[in-house]
């Protein structure tokens, strides 16, 4: 026996998404998920805002894995900036969407005609909507706005500068497309994720502590509080514990839309490496 019995650290694994077997699988469960999607849209003639939603969320399901939620993520194609490799039109995107594109990463997606139509209008809806917040931001200005006059580190850490009470932006930028992070400064409250809610306990001292859910189990709940502790109760003990709105407060009017945009670009800067 020798002594040393801890099993050896797994190294080797693959760290890029776009190559993970495990990542792959997901993606295949999520197309079988998207063709069981409600059919409300099937009857629509035109690609109308419903169905172009309904693009979104195949893409999101789908997509957004391998070609990033800006559809940047792989060199030389750029969904956001209407950039393929070459002009298509909706006819071939809808092929290369269901058939892949043989010989390459690129797989097919087991969906209706109809269906890849609407992702089809996602991916020109997205080139004529977005980046325009990010394009006419300053990413350095931005920066300068995230530390000081937004003050978005008293909540916010990126790259371990600032406080650990809201959910890190290290790779935001990776994450989230430019609208929604602009949607998520301008509107907080529009759209929360489930891993982002607020958690409030009330101790039966009647001490109130609102922070990030880290963790909870039957009879313990731990939250992150708004001085950045970690903090630990016996749910038993508690008067009071539940989601609750989130402390992010709007910046619609307190950052100039010029100010936004570079808030925003610097926020999408904020990439995985
Ligand atoms: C497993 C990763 C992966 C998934 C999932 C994926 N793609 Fe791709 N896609 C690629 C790769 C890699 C290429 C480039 C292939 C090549 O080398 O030509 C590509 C190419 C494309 C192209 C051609 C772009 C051009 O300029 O030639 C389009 C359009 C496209 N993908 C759309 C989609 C859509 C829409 C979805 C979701 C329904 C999707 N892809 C899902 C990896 C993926
Ligand atoms: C008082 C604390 C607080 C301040 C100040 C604050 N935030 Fe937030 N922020 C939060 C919390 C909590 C969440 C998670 C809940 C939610 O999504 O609203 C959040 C969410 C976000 C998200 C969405 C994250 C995701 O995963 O989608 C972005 C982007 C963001 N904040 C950017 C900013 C920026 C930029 C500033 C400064 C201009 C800022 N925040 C200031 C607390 C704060």
């Amino acid at each position: 026996m020798t002594p040393r019995s801890i099993p050896p650290a797994r190294t080797g694994r693959h760290t890029t998404a776009r190559r993970s077997p495990h990542r792959a699988r997901l993606t295949l469960a999520a197309a079988a998920a998207v063709i069981m999607l409600p059919a409300a849209a099937l009857l629509a003639q035109h690609q109308s805002a419903g169905a172009i939603e309904d693009g979104r969320q195949v893409y999101g399901a789908v997509c957004s894995g391998c070609h990033g939620p800006d559809g940047d993520q792989i060199d030389g194609i750029d969904f956001a900036h209407g950039q393929f490799r070459r002009a298509y039109s909706d006819a071939e995107l809808n092929q290369i969407i269901r058939l892949g594109i043989p010989g390459t990463a690129m797989p097919p997606t087991p969906v209706a005609e109809s269906q890849a139509e609407r992702v089809v209008a996602y991916l020109r809806s997205l080139s004529s909507s977005a980046g325009a917040a990010a394009a006419t931001g300053n990413p350095v200005r931005g920066q300068a706005l995230f530390d000081g006059k937004g003050a978005c580190t008293t909540c916010h850490a990126v790259n371990g500068r600032g406080s650990p009470v809201a959910p890190d932006l290290s790779t935001i930028g990776s994450a989230r497309r430019v609208v929604e992070l602009e949607r998520s400064i301008v509107d907080p409250l529009a759209e929360v994720l489930p891993q982002n809610r607020s958690y409030r306990v009330v101790t039966d001292g009647g001490e109130t502590v609102t922070g990030r859910l880290l963790n909870q189990d039957t009879f313990t709940v731990q939250v992150i509080d708004s001085g950045g502790e970690l903090r630990s109760f016996d749910k038993a003990t508690l008067r009071e514990h539940g989601f609750t709105d989130t402390p992010m407060p709007s910046f619609r009017g307190r950052l100039d839309p010029q100010e936004l945009a570079d808030v925003v670009s610097y926020l999408a800067s904020l990439r995985r490496r």
